[in-house]
């Protein structure tokens, strides 16, 4: 069974620290990948509805022969469906999918400010008739920037039990953070090694070498370090066991603030700025 740390969320469900997330795995390739990941340890997977490969992690646990409950599944709803007849039928074919009766966690995937006259307040409101049927355990957000996030404190009843955004050493993201620490919502660090780019620096390869870890176990331990959920990304079976192996080691004051330092503020963005990002999937 996993020893991952759980972190509380402000509803009072535990969520894993360290997840797998399968963002661009082919949904052939997802099951066999989930089931990978579960059986080194793993219990807690992140997916979405854009990824079109939910019914693959659906499968995946079902393979692993892991009972539901021990599993935290994440899912969240494609930019198409922000208006709420929409975003009802939408969650109905991510259970569907996945061949659940709910989800532990469902998040809008993006605010999409310059879209649906600006109006992410009604597809909150949505999620929340999810969380009151007892369909989706938690609800929150992803990619919401401080002025999204006070906009739902203003207009709604519900503060997000997450907000999943991009951070990693080269964008520390550090405003939104702390607007969530500050307001009870966790943060979930998307692509936390920045789908690689930051494993051959040579800050992190240095420390890499003096603690006899990869460059990937490294940034993982620093964001373990600072708080944050994460759930990389792999389809290669030594670097899913080798991300999960982030327990039995620390970084200390210096690595960890040399870590730190990487920050390039918002030129270290992998990701789109999602004040302006509008993609909507055909
Ligand atoms: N909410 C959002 O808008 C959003 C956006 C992006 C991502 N996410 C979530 O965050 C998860 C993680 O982000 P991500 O997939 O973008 O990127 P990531 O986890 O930062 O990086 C994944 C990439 O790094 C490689 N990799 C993984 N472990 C490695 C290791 N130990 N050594 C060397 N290379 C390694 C993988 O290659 P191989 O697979 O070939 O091994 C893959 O190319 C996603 O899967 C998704 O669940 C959410």
């Amino acid at each position: 069974m996993s020893n991952t740390p759980t972190i509380e969320l402000n509803d009072g469900a535990r969520i894993p620290q360290l997840g797998f997330g399968v963002y661009q795995i082919p949904p052939d390739d997802t099951a066999a990948a989930v089931k990978s990941a579960l059986e080194i340890g793993y219990r807690h997977i992140d997916t979405a509805e854009m990824y079109q490969n939910e019914k693959g992690v659906g499968q995946g646990i079902r393979d692993a022969g892991i009972d539901r409950a021990e599993v935290f599944v994440t899912s969240k709803l494609n930019n198409g469906f922000h208006k709420p007849d929409d975003a009802r039928r939408a969650f109905d074919d991510t259970l569907r999918a996945l061949e659940f009766d709910y989800v532990d966690l469902f998040l809008i995937h993006w605010p999409l400010p310059t879209l649906y006259d600006g109006d992410y307040v009604s597809t909150w409101k949505t999620l929340e008739e999810f969380k009151k049927d007892g369909r989706a355990r938690s609800i929150g957000v992803s990619n919401f920037q401080v002025a999204h996030l006070q906009r739902l404190a203003d207009e709604t009843g519900t503060v997000p039990a997450v907000n999943q955004i991009e951070v990693h050493p080269y964008f520390a993201n550090d405003e939104v953070r702390t607007y969530g620490r500050e307001h009870g919502i966790a943060t979930e660090a998307w692509s936390p090694i920045a789908q690689g780019q930051v494993l051959d620096d040579p800050v992190v390869t240095r420390i890499a070498e003096t603690l006899g870890k990869t460059p990937a176990q490294v940034v993982l331990r620093w964001h373990i370090q600072r708080g944050d959920i994460v759930f990389p990304k792999s389809v290669t079976l030594q670097r899913i066991k080798d991300n999960f192996a982030l327990f039995d080691f620390e970084l200390g004051d210096k690595d960890f603030a040399a870590i730190s330092g990487l920050d390039k503020g918002e030129s270290g963005r992998i990701g789109p700025n999602p004040d302006t990002f509008d993609f909507i999937p055909s």
